[in-house]
């Protein structure tokens, strides 16, 4: 049997079981694996994966551009459930460069790509490198983009330690309601920002508020167009919608 036929019965297998049983599937698979978390209100793949796994790997993209809200509830974070946080930065040299030839604000000039490779991409590729799989809160009801996103993939963008490289998405057939009755049934803390208006939460200077009805994807990179906001992390989206 292939892996993508794997994949599709573990789909299959999936579709009707709870967000954890597949984070226990994931976490029992795999030892070099570990929960992204953007600082937002994907804060419910950890509560769900530290009561399977204490000391599961989670970690972070410090793109050095986060709001202090963020910054401060991801150390509440921390806190809140005792553990570790692999908060990654970028690479010291490729920022330099970027931001002393372009400044500080060059995505509102020439798009966000660049800016997020260096500060999202290339430091995620790094962290990737360590692992065979990854644990993502994305979801079909964020994006046009991520409609199609499968529970279980084969992250075919990045390339883990032994080369391939398994993604979970646990979330991807709840909505954002699901996400938010968890979050007030289990009192999993959130991101004070999602008291402000904000529903997606990006960099601070790539993210604005929603008005009531808007969509939450609209108040990331509002000045470029609707069809593409995908920073890079799961470009694969944008492969697969050719
Ligand atoms: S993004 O690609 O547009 O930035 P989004 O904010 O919707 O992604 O988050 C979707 C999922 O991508 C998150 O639940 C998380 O798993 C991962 N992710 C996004 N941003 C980060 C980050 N800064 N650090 C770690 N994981 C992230
Ligand atoms: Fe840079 Fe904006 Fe991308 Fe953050 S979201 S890495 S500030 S372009």
């Amino acid at each position: 049997m292939t892996e993508s036929q794997d994949f599709a019965a573990l789909n299959e297998e999936y579709a009707d079981k709870r967000p954890k049983d597949l984070i226990r599937h994931a976490l029992e698979q795999h030892d070099a694996i570990a929960v992204s978390f953007s600082g937002a209100e994907d804060v419910v793949l950890i509560d769900m994966a530290v009561k399977i796994r204490p000391d599961v790997d989670i970690f972070t993209l410090d793109t050095g551009r986060l709001h202090p809200e963020t910054y401060e509830f991801i150390e509440a974070v921390r806190k809140h459930y005792g553990i570790k946080i692999d908060i990654r930065t970028p690479e010291q040299q490729a920022l330099q460069a970027l931001v002393n030839e372009k400044g500080l604000f060059s995505f509102y000039e020439d798009g966000h790509q660049e800016c997020c490779g260096v500060r999202k991409i290339a430091p995620l590729k790094a962290k990737l490198a360590t692992l065979d799989a990854w644990i993502t809160g994305q979801r079909h009801d964020q994006s046009q983009t991520r409609s199609d996103v499968p529970l279980i993939q084969a992250d075919t963008t990045f390339a883990g330690a032994n080369g391939s490289l398994t993604k979970y998405n646990p979330l991807a057939n709840w909505t954002s309601a699901q996400v938010w009755e968890y979050i007030k049934v289990f009192d999993v803390p959130y991101n004070k920002l999602h008291q402000q208006g904000f529903v997606s939460i990006g960099c601070q200077p790539c993210t604005r508020p929603v008005l009531p009805n808007q969509h939450e994807r609209e108040g990331r990179w509002w000045w470029e167009g609707s069809g593409h906001k995908e920073c890079g992390l799961h470009a694969g989206n944008l492969i697969s919608k050719g």
